[in-house]
């Protein structure tokens, strides 16, 4: 029993083996690789347009790689559909907020768990047991996790109403209601103003402390990326110019070089 359990924690919860994309002639991101253990938290940073948000979109399988390899926890995507990718447990947010504006915020996470759902087409049709019991527990759950992050006020309201940081919270709540493995959080501060960039680096924190869940992020506000990673890759222009801890990253000349100019740096 022991011995099961020692080798699925040694499986990394993502593994990218030389990844390549190209948009004709153009390489979005070159030989890309990166291990990412259980409970780990990693960060990606680069200059704009260096393929960042490119590595997020093959991992969730909204590309398949040009070249190269990805697992999730020890399963190839290669020829799976996001929604194939995100039953593997991989769940995301994105650099410009993706809710559903249209639904309330108790929808947004209600819906997100549709991917999981224990009854099948009849039965929701015939509207058996089976489907009420199961929409219970998903509005349950759904209330749960919106009471946790202290969003539950505004379970009747449409996203747009609420603040912008509580908008970019409540896509993280949404993505972590998919009970994912890996958490994919691409710039969650941008647009946020210094005082809601700290809570944000409070909330990843505590998501990091309290879910069993691997999380990598790309993030352009260097504070936030040196607070929370101690395992950062840099890229530029697809290529993998540096690795490290926030320190060996902050001096690394090819990483001054490609931030110059920027005042993040
Ligand atoms: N679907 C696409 N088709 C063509 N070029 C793309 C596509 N997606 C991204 N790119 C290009 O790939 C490069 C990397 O983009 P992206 O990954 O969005 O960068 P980042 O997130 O680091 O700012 C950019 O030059 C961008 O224009
Ligand atoms: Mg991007």
């Amino acid at each position: 029993m022991q011995t099961n359990n020692t080798i699925e924690e040694s499986v990394p919860v993502l593994e990218i083996s030389d990844m390549t994309q190209r948009f004709g002639g153009l390489t979005a991101i070159a030989d890309f690789s990166v291990s990412l253990g259980s409970n780990s938290m990693a960060g990606l940073i680069g200059p704009n347009g260096a393929g960042k948000t490119t590595a997020f979109n093959l991992v969730s399988g909204f590309y398949q790689p040009t070249e190269g390899e990805i697992l999730i926890c020890g399963k190839p995507t290669a020829g799976l559909k996001p929604h194939k990718v995100t039953a593997l447990g991989v769940a995301r947010t994105f650099q410009n907020i993706r809710l559903w504006n249209q639904m309330t915020v108790l929808d947004n996470i209600r819906v997100a768990q549709h991917g999981k759902l224990e009854y099948g087409f009849f039965q929701a049709v015939l509207r058996t047991g089976e489907y009420f019991q199961c929409e219970e527990r998903i509005e349950k759950e759904a209330r749960e996790l919106l009471e946790i992050f202290e969003l539950d006020k505004y379970v009747d309201e449409f996203p747009t109403n609420l603040p912008y940081g509580l908008q970019r919270k409540l896509e993280i709540v949404r993505a972590l209601s998919e009970k994912p493995k890996l958490l994919l959080l691409d710039e969650p501060a941008a647009g946020l103003n210094s005082a809601d960039i700290q809570e944000l680096i409070r909330l990843i924190r505590w998501i990091h402390e309290t879910f069993d869940v691997t999380i990598w992020l790309i993030e352009h506000h260097m504070d936030v990326m040196m607070e929370l990673c101690d395992d950062i890759k840099v890229i530029d222009f697809g290529q993998t110019i540096a690795e490290g801890n926030a320190e060996h990253v902050r001096n690394h000349p090819a990483v001054i070089s490609a931030y110059l100019g920027d005042d993040n740096i």
